[in-house]
């Protein structure tokens, strides 16, 4: 496994390799978990190579305290790596990503960025883009992956990508959990005893509203979810929207031929957990 610091030295080793063998992407911001390997595993049975990127970008975190925060696990990130078949590990330093000033461009991403987490995290979206893009043409990827945990990132990629017209297939990967049900996730590790007991019922919620979801109206799924944490006292709920899965506008009314996902953020005190499942 080679690890490079700096675009130039990536560039130079991938210039060396033939034009014809696939490069599989997996950008990251680090602190590595069983999801994102179960990622890199995918990438690596699907492409000859894989790429995978560590960087903690700052456009995306709309919040200072967040960005300084963020877990640095790089010693533990790059075992994992090496123990999961990773080829090339790219972990650049914020001038090399953003020479000149650290900032966002504007993106159109005809309202996706909009609803849900984009409501609630001012900007976050046109970072992610941002950082992914440049990314992107840094190292011309055959594949890129993304997770289903951050199914509105994967979307805004997916529009991004066709919009750009950047020449890379984007490859969604389903969301990898704990045995109790719960997302896998670097914040998890931030939960108290108490709060990571009770953390698997967003997912059970999920599977209750799945479960449902043919037979009850919208309303009254959307009631019996907030009824579910208003008597709980450890967790908070944010939001919970059923929405379509393409333009990810949350609705009242299920159309027919029409794929359907709820999402749900909550708090456990200070940490922030989102899911996501698909319903129909
Ligand atoms: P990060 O949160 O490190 O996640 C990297 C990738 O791992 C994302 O595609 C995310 O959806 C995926 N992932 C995280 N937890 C997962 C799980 N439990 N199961 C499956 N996939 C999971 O997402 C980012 O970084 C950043 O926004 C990034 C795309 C790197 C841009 O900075």
């Amino acid at each position: 496994m080679n690890v490079f610091k700096t675009v130039e030295l990536l560039q130079k080793n991938l210039m060396l390799i033939d034009k014809n063998r696939s490069i599989g992407f997996v950008p990251t911001m680090g602190a590595l978990h069983k999801g994102h390997l179960s990622i890199v595993k995918k990438a690596k049975k699907e492409n000859d190579l894989v790429v995978v990127s560590i960087f903690v970008n700052p456009t995306q975190f709309d919040k200072a305290d967040d960005l300084k925060s963020y877990p640095v696990t790089i010693d533990n990130d790059l075992k994992l790596l090496k123990e999961t078949h990773c080829d090339i590990v790219f972990i650049p330093a914020v001038e090399d990503v953003y020479p000149g000033n650290v900032q966002s461009s504007n993106f159109d991403f005809d309202g996706l960025d909009k609803v849900m987490e984009g409501a609630f995290r001012d900007g976050h979206f046109d970072g992610v883009g941002t950082v992914v893009k440049r990314l992107f043409e840094i190292v011309k990827p055959t594949r890129a992956y993304f997770g289903e945990k951050d199914f509105q990132q994967l979307q805004i990629i997916n529009k991004m990508v066709e919009k750009g017209k950047i020449p890379v297939q984007i490859v969604p990967c389903e969301i990898y959990r704990e045995n109790d049900g719960l997302a896998m996730s670097s914040r998890n590790t931030r939960l108290s005893e108490a709060q990571r007991k009770e953390a698997p019922l967003i997912h059970q919620t999920l599977l209750n509203v799945k479960k449902i979801f043919s037979e009850k109206d919208i309303k009254y799924i959307q009631k019996m979810v907030e009824d579910i944490f208003k008597s709980n006292t450890i967790l908070e709920l944010e939001y919970f929207e059923i929405a379509d899965t393409n333009t990810l506008l949350s609705t009242n009314n299920k159309l027919p031929n029409t794929s359907y996902r709820a999402f749900i953020a909550v708090f456990a005190g200070k940490v922030r957990l989102i899911d996501n499942l698909a319903l129909n």
